[in-house]
């Protein structure tokens, strides 16, 4: 299933200076381990649960599962019976087992350049101890869900081991959603209690927080559901006297006089409440399998799904992820550039940096402001030695050049990572040859919010890449590829990409739907976890994702990738971004039509379209000619960065009911769209 040897050409090996110290250094190391670790569960991941703290050891089977549907329902239990505290395990231990109260959890980077501070290990630990007195004190119980709204703040992190500290469940909405989002979701998990901020900026432009919040906890009043209380942290507008036990200052950028709406029956003030509360806290033990947290994603039907992580596989799937995919180091400089909103920033900020010790930068502001270097700024203001962002905004740089780059050295980097969607060879190779001066190996993370952690990818020193790929399986994760009649292909192959069995960090169940959950993931294929992404296995065994099954397009009974055509637009020097959607055709079943975002200075013209047709004819082969280029100075995109392919598609037809539009983040984009469309595509 992993080749024996991997190819020597056409493919970039992991860099030298790295090999030294790896965790996993060569291919043959990462081979054995893998095979141990499917063959050997117990074994494998019981060895890594020694590096933890247990209050009680396991009872039952050590891991216990039913993955296929027609023998029953669906169950995964990893490390049953055993008992632990994931926020002791992250700071306690850290502060007194292993000497780093002092070392630097978190650079936290506001905003505003120049704007910044630091967290070490014993401080967050006090924070995150004064704080979970404070929930208890408002009466939140182990197993009560409390719903945090907040931008990217230290405070979120706070938060959230907070709730992990007393057993509560976190359901964190990220700070970009609507009113109407955070509703639905604090309903939907039966949350009975809200923690949000005053305000933000993002770059320029000032989000009045709790006035959204606001709005939320009103339509929850209106159908019935009303939320307990509500706490607020002042991140703007934040008053000296105000600030007592609280070691955060105002930002830079502050805003003291923002008019938040106020509830005294609701409201309480985050400073207030931890002025008083002391900074000790007795972890709540909870069992493996206890919540951890939920987070929603969005569904097929519209409606989000509330995906359930619980205790001990996810910790250990986080931890364990992190340390090897980045090859984390005692005196590395990380940054993740999500947000803690989402999976991303879930298991590569919060839990897995903190269970290894790892000291990261927590970013507030956006890649393009002030301006477009502000990254490498970063990079260089910190000595960033692993870098973790997503394609998208690895093209968005790239429409710039490489001068906002070279502006600064980057020497400090070592790894590069990416996550979110197929990454095109094109943005790959700038990636790597500009960001990374061909220096540093590019982990090209797949998995979703699903899967806790990564599940395919690469190992910076092992792993020989090839661009475009996410490689091989990470330990315990054994894929597969059917096809439509839920065969599995072996060799080179291309279909529905599958796995096999469990690994801790797998989602337990869809929240208050457990039917959801084995009809969304095992139901089409019995006997599999369906990931709804295709996947294509080339001849050396690589493993590579060609998009969600449903942006795949069937042209004249020929399966094509919308990544693929994509891929191949992009390469033109025109192109900045493109996104290709089927549209009905009455000979070939489905045509291509293109959204192509062109370079600054670039201009769309017939000539550029016969080059662009001809582009994609010449890489993929003539099935695949677009019948339709069309320009589109902006692409229609969820805030985390994903292009709406549902709505392109009806733009493409025409089709003036775009359904639920909650999601995009500008929807300013989409009437330019329809006036751009191709006349002859009417
Ligand atoms: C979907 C999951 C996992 C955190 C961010 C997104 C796509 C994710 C890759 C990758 C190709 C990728 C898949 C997946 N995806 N990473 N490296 N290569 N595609 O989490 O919102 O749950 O989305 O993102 O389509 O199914 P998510």
């Amino acid at each position: 299933m992993i080749p024996d040897k991997v190819p020597e050409q056409d493919v970039i090996l992991g860099s030298g200076d790295l090999k030294k110290d790896a965790h996993i250094p060569t291919f043959e190391k990462y081979k054995e381990l893998y095979v141990n670790s499917v063959e050997n569960p117990e074994e494998f991941w019981g060895t890594l649960a020694k590096d933890f703290f247990w209050k009680t050891k396991h009872t039952g089977q050590f891991f216990n599962y039913n993955f296929d549907v027609t023998k029953g329902e669906i169950f995964i239990k990893f490390m049953e019976g055993a008992s632990t505290n994931i926020c002791y395990n992250l700071l306690d231990r850290n502060v007194y087992e292993k000497n780093l109260a002092d070392k630097i959890a978190f650079f936290w980077e506001g905003n505003e350049p120049g704007d910044d501070l630091t967290v070490t290990y014993k401080e967050l630990l006090q924070r995150v101890c004064q704080f979970a007195n404070v929930l208890k004190s408002q009466g939140v119980q182990k197993g009560d869900r409390v719903s945090i709204y907040m931008p990217m703040v230290v405070e979120l992190v706070v938060a959230m081991l907070a709730c992990v500290r007393i057993g509560a469940v976190h359901s964190i909405v990220f700070a970009g959603f609507s009113a109407e989002s955070l509703c639905e979701r604090i309903l939907d998990s039966q949350c009975s209690l809200l923690i949000t901020a005053d305000g933000f900026y993002r770059g320029d432009k000032l989000i009045n927080l709790k006035l959204l919040a606001d709005e939320a906890l009103q339509k929850c009043i209106d159908k019935g559901v009303p939320v307990k209380k509500c706490i607020m942290l002042k991140h703007l507008s934040k008053v000296p006297e105000e600030t007592a036990g609280c070691n955060s200052p105002p930002p830079k950028r502050s805003c003291p006089d923002l008019q938040v709406p106020w509830n005294p029956d609701v409201d309480l003030c985050w400073h207030t409440l931890i002025s008083g509360a002391s900074d000790e806290c007795e972890p709540e033990w909870c069992d493996s399998e206890d919540p951890l947290f939920i987070l929603y994603t969005s569904g097929s039907t519209g409606k989000p799904k509330g995906v359930l992580h619980t205790v001990s596989g996810y910790m250990l799937y986080a931890a364990t992820t992190f340390k090897l995919v980045f090859d984390y180091q005692p005196d590395d400089v990380y940054w993740c550039t999500a947000d803690i909103g989402w999976i991303t920033g879930h298991s590569y900020i919060t839990y897995g940096p903190l269970a290894n010790g790892a000291t990261s930068v927590l970013f507030e502001g956006l890649p393009t402001y002030p301006d477009v270097s502000r990254m490498w700024e970063i990079v260089d203001k910190y000595s960033v030695t692993k870098f973790y962002t997503a394609p998208t905004a690895i093209r968005l740089l790239m429409k710039f050049g490489s001068d906002p780059v070279q502006k600064y050295n980057r020497k400090s980097l070592k790894v590069l990572g990416t996550v979110g969607e197929p990454i095109n060879p094109e943005a790959w190779q700038w990636y790597y040859n500009v960001v990374g001066e061909k220096r540093c190996p590019i982990v090209d993370t797949f998995w979703q919010t699903e899967t806790g952690g990564h599940v395919l990818t690469p190992l910076p020193a092992a792993t020989p890449l090839k661009p475009g790929s996410a490689t091989f399986p990470f330990f315990g994760v054994v894929p597969a590829i059917l096809n439509e009649s839920g065969e599995e292909l072996t060799g080179p192959s291309e279909g529905y990409l599958v796995f096999k069995q469990p690994w801790p960090g797998v989602m337990r169940t869809v929240y208050g739907n457990h039917q959801r959950f084995e009809t969304t993931y095992f139901k089409k294929f019995p006997g599999y976890y369906v990931t709804g992404d295709g996947c294509r296995r080339d001849e050396d065994g690589y493993y590579w994702i060609t998009g969600r099954i449903d942006d795949m397009l069937n042209v004249s009974g020929h399966l094509l990738s919308t990544a693929e055509v994509e891929s191949a637009l992009v390469e033109h020097k025109a192109v900045a971004e493109a996104a290709v959607v089927g549209r009905p055709h009455p000979v070939k079943g489905e045509s291509l039509y293109c959204f192509v975002t062109l370079n600054d200075g670039m201009t769309f013209n017939q000539k550029l379209e016969s080059e662009l047709k001809k582009k994609v004819r010449d890489k993929i082969g003539a099935i695949a000619t677009p019948d339709f280029i069309q320009n589109a100075p902006g692409l229609p995109k969820t805030r985390s960065g994903k292009i709406m392919r549902r709505l392109l598609r009806k733009i493409a037809c025409n089709e003036k009911d775009l359904g639920d539009v909650s999601t995009l983040a500008d929807s300013s984009v989409i009437d330019q769209l329809y006036q751009n469309r191709c006349c002859s595509a009417v």
